[in-house]
């Protein structure tokens, strides 16, 4: 499935998907659904800053979007990136997420970024596996340090270079 930047128009569309991924998992750290004005300003804010969004369409709509910002604020930090990505429920297990973050990563090398980090949940077997695939590497493993649906959650942070 081609992918492209995400545009206005797209983010109904991606505020479906983040809002499902909200109410039926763990991949996110939030409880309540947000806004369309919550995804307007994530959206203007990764534009402002140059950060890619990437969408992909099919027949149904948005079917999966992707994405990086600063790993963290300070500014010694400015080679890294963290990166997250969702895939409609109906249009997971087709290769969809593996094509969006290899697109990140090659975004990532353009911008000159150094490496790329994820924060996924310790159960999330998919995306753990995902990323393994493409050559990310477990870095850190943070014990309870998120609650949701009643119980603790453990966060991985997962890694690659982008030299290679
Ligand atoms: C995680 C997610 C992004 C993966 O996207 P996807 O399009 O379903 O994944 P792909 O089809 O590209 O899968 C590629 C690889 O991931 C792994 N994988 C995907 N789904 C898996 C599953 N349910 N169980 C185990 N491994 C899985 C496999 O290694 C697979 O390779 P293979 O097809 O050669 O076996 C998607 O399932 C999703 O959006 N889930 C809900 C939100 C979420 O977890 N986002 C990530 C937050 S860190």
């Amino acid at each position: 499935m081609p992918l492209r930047p995400a545009t206005e128009a797209d983010l109904p569309g991606i505020l479906a998907i983040y809002n499902d991924v909200i109410a039926t998992s763990t991949a996110v750290y939030s409880e309540a659904p947000v806004t369309l004005a919550n995804r307007q300003e994530w959206f203007e804010g990764r534009k402002a800053q140059g950060f890619p969004v990437l969408v992909a369409e099919d027949a149904q709509g948005v079917a999966g979007f992707a994405s990086f910002g600063d790993f963290r604020v300070w500014p010694c930090y400015r080679y890294s990136i963290e990166h997250s990505v969702h895939v409609r429920a109906d249009a997971r297990g087709k290769g969809l997420g593996g094509d969006m973050i290899r697109a990140l990563i090659n975004e990532g090398r353009a911008m000159g970024k150094h490496t790329i980090i994820g924060g996924i949940d310790a159960g999330n077997a998919a995306s753990i596996a995902l990323h393994e695939k493409l050559g990310f590497t477990k870095a850190a493993h943070l014990s309870e340090v998120g609650f949701k649906f009643g119980r603790w959650l453990d966060l991985v942070f997962m890694q690659r270079g982008l030299a290679s």
